[in-house]
């Protein structure tokens, strides 16, 4: 393969209406950051490329439950997750905003281009509208009731309850968030990219010119491939966003999932007047570092995108990433189930590179993957601390005390010596090798492994016993440590970035470029190198029993809170109430209906005869200890077949928060029979 002359890293732009958290950093961002400082340090023409999102319909949604415009919203966490970025050493050459004039420049004329070129289909289809708030509803803005489990609070886009996804005309009597009114259907007009007319290209530059993808970026290609692309609208109806620059376009905005990726172009734009020719000459190497959610705008939708403007090169490689739990749970920003890294630098103030080897050392790459708090520790302890800190540290301090901090001459070398200088080359490039195709756990493995390599030769060696009697031996030792140390400073770099500047501080050396790693002359005899700082410090138990319990208490909290009270059903007419024939009963016998796991067979004594009712109540109740227990039952409902029994009413129950279920039961004097009303 040709070397390319430059690269152009971009990282998945976050959306600015909330913090970013460690699975933010563990996917995209620690990944991004580790490839582009270790471009920078091989000498690269390297740009990398970040911002916020700032447009769709979540931020309009958060603004209007706060009370704000979206723009205070997004000014507010952009300036947040900025900081954040910088804090952790997240070096971007920007952090731009998709509010930027120069982002709405840029999408409006990418979006002019294919218009005037006819690579549009506009299409005019019926969608929800509010009469009253004068606005066509995103699907996120219309609830109703849900076609498939009856929930009557399930979103136009997907049902929390039962996790169906849907369209807004699935929901059934479905109203607007916006005014609490019905909404009405209304002809409105939109553009769509045909994206069925790119699929062969994409398959052919997918399946086939890209076999070097990461298996779960290509498995995911495949599927959408497999099914068949659409044509996908790429504006709506929305007063947020980058206008529809059309003629007649009044109160359409482009699609979020259009504009957003763009950003990548209009930030290089602000940033170089030479962007084009990090966006348009085939010399560049294009590669975007996002999470699993995302492979299908990166990998699919903005590549025809590109393909159809022309002039673009497309990415090279999609190393994404899959998901980060915590604590055995997924990451939530509504349950407040995430370490936020403005919290984290709180509680571990200069302790960045911490978080950062944790998460490099357990990154999500090829299957969701746990953080939690007690690896966390022992990866400090066991590892920064045993290993790298007391290798550095060891050598140091023997190289101050022995040669009073003089780099000391190769005095000879024997074989196990020699072995060990070979060594420093063989480690780095596997490191190189693992950082070339995006295996950033193995290369951090491979790199620590250049520290136990030191560790061990020490260890080996025992240069405070040799030097009672063979000084000159250990300045062989001690020329050979330090010549691992710097080595360290090399192939770390990308990986701790804060640590490694400490460590080249008492090195007393610049940065060293990575062709130079491998040599074992990166020290000359007499360099004079400064008194050690300590680089890691152990984390206690006490310490992430803290984080641990912060956890827990949030947990307990998002279980006591009152869960959102279901919103009332439509009214009904009195009539409607009287038609149902509701009585007191007493269950005489129950058993479960064989084959099922969820029903159980009740008898029941209503005062009026004896009949049998079927409930789907196995799971919360055993037959035997619900003999004899009054409740209150339907009695005319229509009977069912169910299993092949028929069922001749509904027993009448409360259901809990969790969904526990509670009979409604009468006290043990009513007498069967009685009627409820
Ligand atoms: N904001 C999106 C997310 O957080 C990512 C956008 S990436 C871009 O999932 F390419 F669109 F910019
Ligand atoms: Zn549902």
């Amino acid at each position: 393969m040709k070397k390319p002359d430059r690269h152009l890293i971009t990282s998945a732009l976050p959306y600015a209406n909330g913090p970013i958290h460690i699975g933010h950093l563990a996917g995209v961002y620690v990944p991004s950051d580790i490839y582009t400082r270790y471009l920078r340090i091989k000498g690269e023409d390297v740009i990398s490329i970040c911002g916020s999102d700032e447009h769709g319909v979540p931020i309009t949604l958060k603004a209007r439950k706060e009370g704000v415009t979206p723009q205070e919203i997004v000014d507010y966490y952009h300036a947040l997750n900025k900081k954040s970025f910088e804090d952790f050493g997240i070096e971007f050459d920007i952090y731009s905003r998709t509010s930027n004039k120069i982002h709405y420049e840029t999408a409006s004329e990418f979006f002019s281009t294919l218009y005037n070129r006819g690579e549009f289909i506009e299409k005019s289809s019926e969608q929800y509208y509010d009469t009253e708030a004068e606005c066509f509803l995103a699907d996120r803005y219309i609830i109703g009731t849900c076609p498939h489990c009856g929930h009557n609070a399930a979103y136009g886009d997907q049902c929390e309850n039962c996790g169906t996804s849907l369209s807004p005309t699935d929901l059934i009597k479905p109203r607007s968030t916006v005014s609490g009114t019905k909404p009405v259907m209304k002809e409105t007009k939109h553009w769509y990219l045909p994206l069925d007319k790119y699929q062969g290209w994409l398959r052919k530059w997918i399946l086939e010119d890209h076999k070097e993808w990461k298996t779960n970026v290509y498995g995911q290609c495949k599927s959408w491939l497999d099914h068949g692309l659409q044509p996908r609208a790429v504006s709506r109806d929305l007063d947020w966003g980058v206008p529809v620059p059309v003629s007649g376009a009044e109160g359409k905005v482009l699609y979020v999932w259009f504009d957003a990726p763009i950003g990548y172009i209009s930030a290089t734009r602000e940033l170089t007047d030479d962007w084009e020719k990090y966006w348009k000459d085939p010399g560049t190497r294009m590669i975007h570092f996002i999470g699993k959610d995302n492979i299908v705008f990166h990998c699919i939708i903005f590549p025809a995108m590109l393909k159809a403007e022309g002039s673009y090169i497309l990415p090279d490689n999609v190393p994404a990433n899959e998901f980060l739990n915590l604590e055995n749970d997924k990451i939530s920003t509504s349950r407040n189930w995430a370490v936020w890294l403005h919290e984290y630098l709180e509680e571990f103030p200069g302790e960045q590179d911490v978080l950062r080897y944790t998460l490099c050392a357990s990154a999500p790459e090829t299957k969701d993957n746990d953080f939690t708090w007690k690896e966390f520790q022992a990866r400090n302890n066991n590892e920064l601390v045993a290993i790298l800190g007391n290798f550095v540290n060891r050598t140091l301090i023997l190289t101050g005390n022995y040669f009073d901090g003089e780099v000391p001459p190769l005095s000879g070398t024997d074989e196990y010596d020699r072995e060990v200088l070979a060594e420093i080359g063989v480690l780095k490039d596997k490191v190189a090798s693992a950082l070339d195709a995006f295996r950033f756990r193995e290369a951090l493995k491979e790199a620590m492994n250049l520290a136990r390599l030191g560790n061990k030769y020490l260890a080996d060696t025992e240069p405070w016993i040799v030097i009672k009697n063979d000084r000159e031996k250990v300045k062989t030792i001690l020329n050979i440590a330090l010549q691992i140390t710097a080595n360290l400073t090399i192939i770390l770099d990308p990986f701790l970035p804060f640590s490694v500047k400490k460590l080249r501080e008492c090195l007393n050396i610049n940065v060293i470029q990575w062709d130079n790693a491998g040599r074992d002359d990166l020290l000359s005899p007499g360099h004079k190198i400064n008194k050690p700082g300590l680089l890691f410090r152990k984390i206690e138990d006490e310490e992430v029993e803290k984080q641990v319990n912060k956890l827990m208490e949030t947990k307990k909290q998002n279980e006591e809170a009152p869960k959102e009270a279901e919103p009332v059903k439509e009214n009904i007419a009195f009539d409607d109430f009287t038609k149902m024939d509701i009585r007191t009963a007493t269950i005489i016998d129950a058993t479960r209906v064989p084959k099922t796991k969820k029903l159980l067979e009740l008898t029941l004594d209503t005062g009026i005869d004896r009949r049998t009712v079927v409930a789907g109540i196995a799971e919360y109740f055993d037959p035997s200890t619900i003999k004899g227990k009054k409740i209150t039952v339907l009695v005319n409902l229509e009977p069912r077949k169910i299993k092949g029994i028929i069922s001749q009413g509904m027993i009448l129950m409360a259901e809990e928060d969790d969904g526990n279920l509670v009979f409604i039961s009468p006290t043990d004097e009513t007498k069967n029979g009685s009627r409820i009303r």
